[in-house]
Parts: structure tokens; C-alpha cells; sequence
């Protein structure tokens, strides 16, 4: 890049109470995945006071914003998702959650606050941008199944204007605060879950040979689907298969009729999430075959894999090293097996999907965790980093 670069984190800086103030409002009172009524009135109620157009959906809690819908250059979405955890808050905070067994664990009022910090700016721009930004407001990402990706793409979230790059950023412990963090190509996991319903024939546990026996065909199939990753996936590919439940049987001297297995399925690009289901579904069928036993396989697609567009991704990351200077933008190494929903939007346009540091040392509080306090400051540089993208990307990276 060689036109010459205004950083927006000193706007953003200036931006700071506001977003304090919105990221405490939505901290208080976090909802859970599909219940976001509450936080929904509060987005809708900022952007009204930022006099930005926007729009609700009849399905879910989404909203969608839009900035200089005039503007004939490339649209830039920015996503940010809505939804708390089923966590009782230990964090001490005095913003703290209100309500026991909800918090915001994953950080989600830091990325809506920061959404907002972004929409601040962008909707007064120092100087003139040349395409519309969309603000994407999403509930659901927690989850898991579904998401609530799905269901505002189905309702229209990428159209009208239509999207051309779509950038969405998460907080992340593990990368100090100050940081900015980014990837090409495969990022997080697909995760996929099963059931399987093993029927032998229940009986007198002294008396096995009088039936298939559903505990051992069931660990059969425990131990025969570990050889899925060993041997049938690409040694080089990512992927993981594990039984998180087994369930059957009453008491030591009893054999069940049927034992319950569940599990999760993770994968980093689509041929081995595909391979991953089928040779499973073989597998099981084919252990539960040769003993005997009858068995049921559900099969629950979820989250696709994250993959980013590696052009999108390497324009922006060029972008924030001009924001911030290189050393505070760096290559995230290696795909994680967790799993997130902005990996749908992927799948309709490029786009890119960054880490937002907040480690800070001497408070090693995990996401999901009870614990889980993020700094403030990277408010700053969450709101900095989405306005800088948007409009690196609508330069072409020029
Ligand atoms: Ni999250």
C-alpha cells in the first residue's frame, strides 16, 4: 500500500465512554443464545442515537445497520455477536452480571461495544469513505447448532445493499492486550455432533451369550472410531473425534438393551468433514454388524469450518500494521479446533475473521470462564481495528 494512512485509533480513543457505557449496559444484563430481546433494544437504541439506519428481523434478535447507503463503493460488513453464557459471574467486577447463571464469559459486550465505537466514527468520518458499512448485529453464536448466522443470511443480512468483504474479530486471552491477530485460510473448526443408539439384548449379566451385549459392541465402537483420525483422515489434515457421553445400564449384575454414545466431530476444511461422517457412519454400522447388534445413527451438522478469504485477510492485516504498526499485528500460527458461526458468512463472501488481544499478565482468565474480565482498552482497539478494515478494504488496500 502507498497512499497515505490517518489512523483512526485517536477517534476511537475519543469514542472510549461511550462504548464503556454501552459495553457496561449490555455486561449487566447478558442473555442467552436466542433470548437476546433485551440486548437488541439496547443496539437498536445506540445506533437511533447515532442516527444510523437500521433494520430488525422477524426471525431471531438481529440487527443490521447501515452506514452511507448512497455511497457506491465496495459494502464492508462488520459482524459482532450478542449472546452471554449459562456462567454464574466470580469477577468482582462492579459492572457485574445482575443475573446468576448468566455473564458475558465470551466477551461478546466487548465486540457489540466495540461494533458501536466503530459506528460512531465511521458514521462522522474525518474524511470521505467510498462505500456503505454494514453493522451486523448477531445473536446466537453460542449455540452451536444453528447459530444465528444462518438465519439472518436466510433473512437477507448480506443483500441490500450486497456485501463484497465481511470482517468480524473475537477477544483471545492467549494474545496480549494490544495486539491484533490474524489468519489466511483455515481458521477454527467445523463441529459436527452424533448419537448413536447401540440395541443389544438385555439380560441377566451371567447369561451373556444369550444376546448381542449393547456395553460391549458400544465399546467397540468407541475404541473402532478412534482409527477414524489415525487412519482414515490425512495425517496433515486437522481433525478430532471424541466420545464426550456414554449412557446405559442400571446396575452391575444387569446388561442393558441399549447404550447411548455422543460425541463431537471436528474438521478444518469441507472434504475431510465430509470423509469424517461417512467413514464414521460405516464404521459403526459395520462393528455393530459383526456383533450382532442394531444400531442408530444421528448425524447433527453444525458450524461450518472458518476459512478466510487469504486476499481480504492479508489486506487488512496490511491495513492494521499501518494503524498500529507491525509489531502489534501478527500472524495467528496454528487453526484452533474450537468452532464459530461467522464461518456462514465465509461461505457467502470473502472476508476475514481477526483476534482481538486482551491478555494481560497476572490475569490468565480463560473464555467460558467465570473469571473472564477483558480489559476495557481493547475497546479502542476493537472499535479501531473494524473502522481501519472497513476502510482499507473499500481502498483496495491502497
Ligand atoms: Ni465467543
Amino acid at each position: 500500500m502507498d497512499g497515505s494512512w490517518e489512523p483512526w485509533t485517536p477517534l476511537a480513543r475519543r469514542a472510549l465512554p461511550a462504548m464503556r457505557a454501552w459495553r457496561t449496559a449490555f455486561h449487566q444484563e447478558p442473555e442467552l443464545s436466542l433470548q437476546e430481546e433485551r440486548t437488541r433494544e439496547k443496539v437498536v437504541r445506540a445506533l437511533e442515537e447515532l442516527n444510523i439506519p437500521h433494520r430488525t428481523f422477524a426471525e431471531g434478535y438481529g440487527v443490521v445497520g447501515l452506514i452511507g447507503g448512497g455511497r457506491s463503493g465496495p459494502v464492508v460488513a462488520l459482524r459482532a455477536d450478542m449472546d452471554g453464557l449459562p456462567v454464574t459471574e466470580a469477577t468482582g467486577l462492579p459492572f457485574a452480571s445482575r443475573f446468576p447463571g448468566r455473564m458475558h464469559a465470551c466477551g461478546h459486550d466487548v465486540h457489540m461495544a466495540s461494533l458501536l465505537g466503530a459506528a460512531a466514527i465511521l458514521q462522522r468520518p474525518p474524511r470521505p469513505l467510498a462505500g456503505p458499512v454494514k453493522l451486523i448485529f448477531q445473536p446466537a453464536e453460542e449455540e452451536g447448532r444453528i447459530g444465528g448466522a444462518l438465519a439472518l443470511i436466510e433473512q437477507g443480512c448480506l443483500q441490500d445493499p450486497k456485501v463484497d468483504y465481511i470482517v468480524g474479530q473475537h477477544v483471545i486471552p492467549s494474545l496480549p492486550l494490544g495486539q491484533v491477530g490474524w489468519k489466511a485460510g483455515p481458521m477454527m473448526a467445523a463441529a459436527d455432533a452424533f448419537r448413536i443408539t447401540v440395541r443389544g439384548k438385555g439380560g441377566h449379566a451371567a447369561t451373556p451369550h444369550q444376546g448381542p451385549d449393547a456395553v460391549v459392541v458400544a465399546s467397540e465402537i468407541v475404541l473402532g472410531m478412534q482409527a477414524l483420525v489415525s487412519r482414515v483422515v490425512d495425517p496433515v489434515e486437522p481433525a478430532v473425534v471424541s466420545v464426550g457421553s456414554v449412557h446405559g445400564g442400571t446396575k452391575n449384575n444387569i446388561l442393558p438393551d441399549e447404550v447411548v454414545l455422543e460425541g463431537t466431530v471436528r474438521s478444518m476444511s469441507p472434504a475431510t468433514r465430509k470423509l469424517l461422517e461417512s467413514a464414521l457412519r460405516r464404521r459403526v454400522r459395520s462393528i455393530a454388524a459383526s456383533l450382532g447388534a442394531k444400531v442408530r445413527i444421528e448425524y447433527i451438522t453444525g458450524y461450518p469450518p472458518l476459512v478466510n478469504d487469504p486476499t481480504t485477510t492479508r489486506t487488512v492485516a496490511a491495513t492494521l500494521a499501518r494503524e498500529f504498526g507491525r509489531d502489534s499485528v501478527v500472524e495467528v500460527p496454528a487453526p484452533v479446533m474450537g468452532a464459530e458461526d461467522f464461518a456462514c458468512y465465509l461461505e457467502h463472501v470473502p472476508g476475514t475473521f481477526l483476534r482481538l488481544g486482551v491478555g494481560v499478565s497476572g490475569r490468565p482468565a480463560s473464555l467460558h470462564s467465570a473469571t473472564f474480565a477483558p480489559d476495557e482498552r481493547a475497546l479502542v482497539i476493537g472499535a479501531a481495528t473494524l473502522a481501519a478494515a472497513a476502510e482499507g478494504l473499500q481502498r483496495g488496500g491502497s
